[in-house]
């Protein structure tokens, strides 16, 4: 049985916003919106406006639904991210939130690891980045190519990536695109009977002066 904590991620940005001075309008960027009905609702109910960006244009109008205060744009985030320069990299956000799919997808994607050291053309200002981690591969027979992604981009050797190792890293990658990492917590997103596997990285960053 899964249980939830999307209600501790939700209350962890939007503290972190009101404690780091982010306020008023809170404006977040879904880099993966789908259908909003799983995470970027419950985010949306907090914030006063949510652009969602999604590869399916068969989403939008649930999304809207779903996200009464949101709008639905149809992008390929990962190839958009890879671009050099783009009018969609220009955006108001303050809040940005990377709900990827897990494991694989596409024919070649593994979580977010071909493209989080793009996310700096999204920051322009004082905001909360908040990134799906995956503490366990669930699934590990199935999903050997992954298993294997996932240790070379964190550079371990075990399946299991160790909270602390992680909040470091991403400090880390986040600092070396020229970003500054100021609060950063990871919180738990879901539990799957006793797989402890999916959490988020919460922070707050700008672009280092
Ligand atoms: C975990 S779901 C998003 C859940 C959503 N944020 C919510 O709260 O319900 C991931 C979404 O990413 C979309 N996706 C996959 N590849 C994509 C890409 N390259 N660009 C944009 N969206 C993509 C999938 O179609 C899927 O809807």
């Amino acid at each position: 049985m899964r249980t939830s904590y999307i209600k501790d991620c939700v209350e962890t940005i939007i503290n972190m916003a009101q404690d780091n001075n982010i306020s008023s309008p809170l404006n977040v960027l879904e880099l993966f919106a789908g259908e909003g009905s799983i995470f970027t609702q419950y985010l949306a109910k907090k914030c006063n406006k949510v652009i969602g960006w999604e590869i399916k244009n068969e989403f939008a109008s649930d999304f809207e639904k779903n996200v009464p205060n949101g709008r639905f744009f149809c992008k390929d985030t990962i190839s958009l991210l890879q671009q050099e320069n783009s009018d969609d990299f220009l955006n108001d956000a303050n809040i940005i939130c990377v709900d990827n799919p897990l494991g694989k997808y596409g024919d070649e994607y593994f979580e977010h690891f071909k493209f989080i050291n793009h996310i700096h053309k999204l920051i322009h200002r004082p905001s909360i980045l908040a990134i799906d981690i995956i503490k366990k591969p669930y699934n590990i027979e199935g999903n050997l190519e992954w298993v294997e992604e996932r240790k070379r981009f964190y550079n371990i050797d075990k399946d299991e990536l160790d909270m602390g190792y992680a909040l470091n890293f991403y400090k880390k990658i986040l600092e070396k695109q020229g970003l500054s990492v100021g609060d950063a917590k990871i919180v738990c997103r879901e539990l799957d009977g006793d797989l402890d596997y999916f959490y988020m990285i919460i922070c707050v960053v700008d672009k280092a002066k």
